[in-house]
């Protein structure tokens, strides 16, 4: 999918989180690293139409996302940085059969699609469980098969890795390598990003990088001091 932003800025009051941006991004993954506060997310949210732009336009094929809304959100999934938030029914298979269900197909069908994007995932085992019975990494697959089972085009992280441990980061790690959808994906935890063709390096609400990830990471450590 061909991501396009147009002079987007993204303001909060007076304060710009993301500075007038133009991009052209059609790369199948796509890596954001940055300081805290430096605009990753509201670069990611402005993609997923979380966010409109308080000026110019961000397009996915084409399509705006704020005037072709609908269209352009169904194109996009989002796992939140605390993915817990975003699971919001209280059996793991019945929120990963939510958006199935949202769009009118029948019971089996769903059923199969839900068993699918479980199974995918490693997490059928996990199915009857609930959010709060589950490790960050577990969370983080089951939001990722919640939003996989609607076929996004793009499947946006933001920072999935952070708090899991080594055997947890393992398991999201060879999930998003495994994705066959084009990854946007924001992270400190630079080795998941490291051999990624194009990662964007933002700082101060501004794209300061843009290039392959080991070259990334070295502006990265200039802009950190270390
Ligand atoms: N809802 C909000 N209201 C006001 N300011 C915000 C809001 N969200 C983010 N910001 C500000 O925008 C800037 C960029 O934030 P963000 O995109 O979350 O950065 P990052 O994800 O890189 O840590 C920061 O200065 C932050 O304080
Ligand atoms: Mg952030």
């Amino acid at each position: 999918m061909l991501i396009h932003f147009d002079q987007a800025e993204l303001r909060y009051g007076d304060r710009v989180a993301l500075k007038a941006l133009t991009l052209l991004l059609g790369e199948l993954r796509i890596g954001v690293i940055g300081l805290n506060g430096s605009g990753k997310t509201s670069f990611a949210r402005l993609i997923a139409g979380l966010a409109k732009p308080t000026s110019g336009t961000v397009r996915l094929d084409g399509l705006d996302t704020v005037a072709d809304e609908k269209a352009a959100r169904a194109k996009t999934g989002f796992i939140f940085q605390n993915p817990g938030h975003q699971i919001i029914l209280p059996i793991i298979r019945e929120d990963v059969a939510l958006g199935p269900k949202s769009r009118g197909l029948a019971a089996p069908e769903v059923e199969r699609l839900v068993d699918e994007a479980l199974t995918r995932f490693g997490i059928s085992d996990l199915a009857g469980r609930r959010p709060h019975e589950l490790s960050g990494g577990e969370l983080q697959l089951a939001a990722l098969a919640a939003v996989c089972v609607n076929r996004p085009d793009v499947v946006i992280f933001d920072e999935p890795t952070n708090q899991l441990d080594m055997k947890n980061r393992a398991r999201v790690k060879a999930a998003i390598d495994g994705l066959g959808e084009q990854a946007v994906v924001i992270s400190h935890d630079l080795e998941l990003v490291a051999d990624f063709g194009r990662v964007l390096v933002f700082h101060k609400g501004a794209l300061a990088f843009d290039g392959a990830g080991q070259d990334a990471i070295g502006r990265y450590r200039e802009i950190a001091g270390c």
